[in-house]
């Protein structure tokens, strides 16, 4: 039942704010300023022990655990990265014994991540799972983890999912953070900025009708380049896929900083750039890139926390506390897919080449 919309994929962008309710719902506490994670299955003492963090996925799911491991050495201040699962399985990672890992999978099938941790438990590591689907084989594998609960997600590209893992990784970082040494003011920083989450997800999707017009000028671009520095990077990566696997057009995303050692060669009117430029302490590295791309006579469109001048069009998203702005920064870009594919009159919810969950090897 697609309640009214045309495509699940429609549907689901419209049910993030719900979406994140839920992952929130139950896990907040106000006394100490931090959250409960029922099923995490570590105790204080050994959230204190983990020396860094190794964070596993594929896809979309590889995307929000990025953004889940700048989050985590932002508030628990422990290093922390994500790498591709089917990499990390092929490459004989060394396994030690103080790094949490995290296996990160919507249907909780996906073969390369399974056997990642796989591995990992017959290495004797502590594996935890971020995953949507309850009872799935990587839950079940796990030592413990974290529901993300999304809901179903019926269309093959995943929206709604990618949002609550975001989410389900900043209750991660926040509780690690407040067993270590995150402040309490800061703890309650990071929990309203979270409150504040689903009425922004709304505001951000009242601005349809405006992605729906540029969707219109992006539908006969061939290629497309997107860029963002640190928080906004993982946002770039991910709305790059977006677009590749419902459009079918060919994306880049690529660091901000890393333009001048190559890609700035690619640059003219034909080439858009979509750029993630969030308002916090990068904001004028990030104006000065746009600057080179302007320069250069590249088209640009900003996903920003106010009007950038040197875009030639700007999608202004609500801003959050700095550390969560990557949870919001992604979702106009979810729906300049949604309608760039619709325009191409693409197959949406089922994208060529493309299965829902990819259970072989
Ligand atoms: C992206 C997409 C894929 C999946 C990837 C992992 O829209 O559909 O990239 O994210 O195959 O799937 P899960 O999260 O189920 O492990």
């Amino acid at each position: 039942d697609m309640g009214g919309h045309d495509t699940y994929m429609h549907k689901e962008i419209h049910e993030q704010a719900d979406a994140v309710d839920r992952v929130l719902r139950g896990r907040i506490d106000d006394r100490f300023s931090t959250v409960h994670l029922g099923g995490l299955n570590l105790d204080a003492r050994e959230a204190r022990q983990i020396r860094r963090v190794k964070i596993l996925g594929c896809g979309t799911s590889y995307h929000a655990g990025m953004i889940g491991a700048q989050m985590i050495e932002e508030l628990a201040r422990i290093p922390a990265d994500a790498e591709p699962a089917s990499e990390f399985r092929y490459r004989n990672a060394v396994v030690d014994p103080d790094t949490l890992y995290i296996a990160v999978s919507q249907s909780g099938e996906t073969y390369d991540v399974l056997a990642a941790v796989q591995e990992l438990k017959r290495k004797g590591a502590r594996v935890l799972g971020v995953v949507n689907v309850v009872g799935s084989a990587i839950a079940r594998e796990s030592d413990g983890g974290i529901y993300v609960h999304a809901g179903p997600e019926v269309c093959v590209v995943s929206t709604k999912c990618f949002t609550n893992t975001t989410v389900a990784f900043a209750l991660l970082a926040l509780h690690l953070g407040r067993t270590r040494d995150l402040s309490v003011a800061d703890g309650k920083r990071i929990i309203a900025g979270l409150r504040r989450l689903p009425e922004q997800i709304n505001e951000i999707l009242k601005t349809e009708d405006e992605i729906k017009e540029l969707a219109q000028e992006f539908a006969d671009a061939r290629s497309m380049l997107f860029i963002g520095r640190v928080r906004g990077y993982p946002v770039a990566r991910e709305a790059s896929l977006k677009l590749k696997e419902v459009s079918y057009i060919h994306a880049e995303a690529y660091p901000a900083s890393e333009l001048k050692h190559g890609p700035l060669a690619l640059i003219e009117p034909a080439l858009p750039t979509v750029a993630i430029v969030p308002d916090d302490d990068l904001l004028e590295k990030n104006r000065a890139a746009l600057e080179e791309i302007k320069a250069r006579s590249g088209k640009i469109l900003a996903v920003a926390h106010r009007e950038q001048e040197k875009a030639d069009r700007t999608v202004v998203v609500p801003k959050n506390e700095d550390e969560l702005d990557p949870i919001l920064m992604g979702i106009p870009l979810q729906l300049l897919a949604y309608h760039t594919a619709l325009a191409l009159g693409r197959d949406i919810d089922k994208p060529r080449n493309l299965a829902k969950s990819v259970t072989v090897e």
